[in-house]
């Protein structure tokens, strides 16, 4: 139920879920700017651009969007992207644009953000991380390895901001039907890859899982209760009950049984 009307930035909010988060977060009276670096068609929210790789562009969105509005209070970084593939066959451009977008593009909307929330003495930051953050998927180690870095840029953050009464959390989606599988970068497997047969049947999986998965509009409702929630946990978890199984059952299994069944899951 909304108490009171927020005002939110949300990057990613031309795709997905940040479309949906941002749509959704509109129609409940809340002043929402999304941004990302195509414009969205026919949406009920202001849209800037910004570029999540660069300081500069994150910079004047935020000068932007504070010149219509004296406040922001909810971030909600969620600007992301995928990458499939071998981590042999990975190249560093390949893993320094993941981890430039999905681990130093929060970082860097935090740094052009916190300030106003410290002045204003108050701010929620909402990361978007994944149940795939707390174990290595087989031809998603870069995608996972970011991810597990924005969980604990997560908690180190609650940490520092806690004086300045600035909370923050993440949510960690599992798999969600939307635009991420025709985004997601896919490293150039050489002609004579020995991981050709299994990777290209577990990237057919990642995809149909993808494509049959649940709608965005489930983690844009779940965000909606956290911002309004007075003492939000520090991690969410939202999407599929087996799908969230996973994050317990790699900390109570044994770790290879583990291992064995995601080997399993993924004909491996
Ligand atoms: N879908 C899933 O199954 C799933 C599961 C767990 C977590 N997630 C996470 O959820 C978030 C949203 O993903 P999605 O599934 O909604 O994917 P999506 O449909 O591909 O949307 C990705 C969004 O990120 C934006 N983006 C990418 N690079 C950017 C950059 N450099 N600067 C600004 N914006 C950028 C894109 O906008 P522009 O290209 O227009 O800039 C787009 O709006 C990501 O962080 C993803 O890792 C998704």
């Amino acid at each position: 139920m909304l108490t009171k009307s927020k005002v939110i930035l949300i990057t990613g909010a031309s795709s997905g879920i940040g479309l949906s988060t941002a749509q959704y977060l509109a129609s409940k009276g809340h002043r929402v700017f999304g941004a990302s670096r195509s414009q969205p068609e026919n949406v009920t929210f202001e849209w800037v651009c910004m570029d999540v790789t660069s300081e500069e562009s994150v910079k004047s969105a935020v000068q932007q969007i504070l010149a219509q509005t004296s406040q922001i209070d909810v971030l909600i970084n969620n600007a992301g992207l995928g990458l499939a593939g071998p981590l042999e066959e990975t190249t560093d451009e390949l893993v320094n644009t993941v981890f430039n977008t999905n681990v130093l593009g929060v970082l860097r909307v935090c740094r052009s953000v916190i300030p106003i929330f410290r002045k204003q003495r108050h701010g929620f930051i909402l990361n978007i991380s994944s149940i795939a953050s707390g174990m290595g998927l087989p031809f998603r180690g870069i995608y996972t390895a970011s991810k597990a870095a924005l969980e604990t840029m997560t908690e180190s953050l609650s940490m520092e901001l806690k004086e300045f009464n600035i909370q923050v959390c993440s949510v960690l989606p599992g798999d969600i039907s939307t635009n991420i599988n025709s985004h997601r970068l896919v490293a150039n497997l050489r002609e004579d890859s020995v991981y050709a047969a299994k990777f290209s049947k577990v990237h057919r999986q990642i995809n149909d899982e993808v494509s049959h998965a649940a709608q965005p509009i489930i983690i844009a409702r779940a965000i909606e209760k956290i911002i309004h929630t007075p003492k939000p946990r520090l991690h969410y978890t939202v999407g599929p009950i087996v799908q969230r199984a996973t994050v317990w059952l790699r900390i109570i299994l044994p770790q290879r049984f583990f291992e064995f069944l995601l080997m399993r899951f993924y004909g491996m």
